[in-house]
């Protein structure tokens, strides 16, 4: 077992960090429904280093998110190693996820995220750096397989990263340039995870418990990461282990069990957000995402595009369930 890293004991769910989604609410409705792993949002090291006031909002979690990552981005090595230290010192996490794999262009522009797969000397620098700084707190990054088809190098990267002190690895099977075209190549993931004999946590296009079984069967990964797939449904990661512990999928939940999830999700972010039409305006997407696989779904995202209360929302759910009562 790794004691830096307990929860390899088994073979953990990772609810993927995602920018605008894995927030607090995000990540604890996805906690309740059986993500082991939990990693907040990317987050700017100049952001920390600079103590950027809505940088430290990104921070924030809560003591039931256990085990919990705070993921960063940046290519200053001082700055990334600085900003990690302020990281610890504040909230305490249970682990740092450094972000070599973020392709936006904003970030990539300042030699951030998937950058460094093209630039090993800096991305070392920024992993030896940042893992000094905490120790002995954990530290462990999340890579793309390379910047694109002509350089794929996820296997070396992972090298160096492990010898850099980097105590686990998340892999999406894509490259920088594909963006999120195309499928994961899950073939590169099984070179990393042949390559080193730190856990790599697979990541890219998981839908259900059968492709992470297949997925683990073929690479020998320590755990697998869901981004997308939970967006969508939340309830994933306890289905995936349903299917883990009987080898049958777990019927997703009912149209009202959904309704009430969507219902709870825009309760808790009125309460985070202090005002309700920030918080429904700010949940539009996060609603778009949910109504996939509904029935009418082109009708409710339209219907979506345009709420601001909690009570528009809960119309809408009574008028898209088929055995509503009328009020
Ligand atoms: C909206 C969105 C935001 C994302 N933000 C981040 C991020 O902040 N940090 C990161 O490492 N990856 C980020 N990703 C990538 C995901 O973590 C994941 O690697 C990718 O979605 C592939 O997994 P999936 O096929 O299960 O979605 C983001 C993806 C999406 C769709």
């Amino acid at each position: 077992m790794n004691s830096a890293l307990p929860w390899f004991s088994d073979f953990p769910l990772y609810l993927a960090p995602m920018a605008g989604v894995s927030d607090k609410i995000f990540r604890q409705l996805c906690r309740e429904r059986g993500a082991d792993v939990l990693v907040t949002e990317f987050v700017s090291a100049e952001g920390v280093f600079r103590r950027n006031e809505r940088t430290r909002e990104y921070l924030d979690f809560d003591e039931f998110e256990r085990p919990i990552g705070v993921q960063l981005f940046g290519g200053n090595a001082d700055h990334m190693a600085q900003a990690a230290k302020h990281v610890v010192d504040w909230v305490r996490p249970d682990f740092i996820d450094l972000n070599f794999g973020c392709p936006v262009n904003k970030v990539v522009a300042k030699n951030g995220g998937s950058a460094l797969l093209k630039d090993c000397p800096t991305l070392v620098a920024v992993a030896e750096a940042v893992v000094r700084a905490v120790a002995p707190l954990p530290v462990t990054a999340k890579i793309r397989i390379g910047w694109d088809t002509d350089s794929i190098n996820a296997p070396h990267v992972a090298r160096i990263l492990e010898d850099a002190g980097i105590l686990a690895l998340a892999v999406h099977g894509r490259t920088r340039a594909q963006g999120y075209s195309g499928a994961a190549d899950w073939d590169v993931i099984g070179d990393v995870v042949a390559a080193v004999s730190i856990p790599v946590v697979g990541n890219g296009d998981l839908t259900n418990g059968a492709d992470v079984v297949r997925r683990r069967a073929e690479t020998g990964i320590a755990g697998a990461m869901i981004g997308r797939a939970a967006m969508s449904s939340p309830w994933i990661f306890g289905q995936v282990k349903h299917y883990f512990s009987t080898g049958e999928h777990l019927v997703s939940p009912s149209l009202t069990e959904k309704w009430e999830l969507i219902q709870r999700h825009c309760q808790l972010a009125i309460e985070e957000w202090g005002c309700e039409d920030q918080a429904i305006r700010s949940m539009r997407a996060r609603l778009m995402a949910y109504s996939k696989g509904f029935p009418n779904s082109k009708m409710l995202r339209e219907k979506f595009q345009h709420v601001s209360t909690l009570a528009e929302i809960e119309e809408i759910a009574s008028a898209h369930q088929p055995f509503a009562l009328p009020a």
